[in-house]
């Protein structure tokens, strides 16, 4: 009895651990993007198409790991917001025109407040996910 209850605990205890760790990688992945955006913004406005590449590449990546936060959570609207957003950042990373890249530029930033209006909640500094 004893034993199973503590089997329990061990359980609830990991399971919050395991949830907080993911919280915090989604956040410095969050973090990730809005350090690349203003640079991508820069660089996609001043046709500079090396530049754009390297800092979508970035972001693609940070909602590689946004995408498997929702996909874990199963959350429907929230994976496909991060997979439209991880796609057009991978269409800035390997375009070779500027005007390609401004176009998926478009579409990247288009998906940032929709899903801060639905899933992102608490207030500034102390952002949370909801
Ligand atoms: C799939 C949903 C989703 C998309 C798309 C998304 N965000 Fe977020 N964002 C969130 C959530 C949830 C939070 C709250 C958790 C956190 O603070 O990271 C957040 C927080 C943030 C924060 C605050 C980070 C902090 O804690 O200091 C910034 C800045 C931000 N997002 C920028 C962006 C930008 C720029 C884009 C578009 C290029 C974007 N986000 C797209 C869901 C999203």
């Amino acid at each position: 009895m004893k034993r199973t209850f503590l089997l329990i605990s061990a359980i609830t205890v990991f399971a919050a651990l395991g949830s907080a760790q993911d919280d915090a990688e989604y956040k410095t992945a969050m973090k990730a993007v809005n350090a690349s955006n203003r640079p991508l913004r820069m660089a996609v406005m001043g046709k500079d198409v090396a530049a754009a590449s390297a800092e979508a590449t970035k972001i693609a990546a940070a909602f590689d790991t946004i995408k498997a936060y929702w996909t874990a959570k199963k959350v429907d609207d929230a994976i496909k917001l991060a997979t439209t957003a991880h796609d057009a950042a991978k269409t800035i990373a390997d375009a070779k025109d500027a005007d390609a890249q401004a176009a998926a530029m478009t579409t990247l930033s288009g998906t940032c407040n929709s899903c801060h209006m639905a899933h992102r909640g608490g207030t500034p500094p102390n952002f949370e996910i909801k």
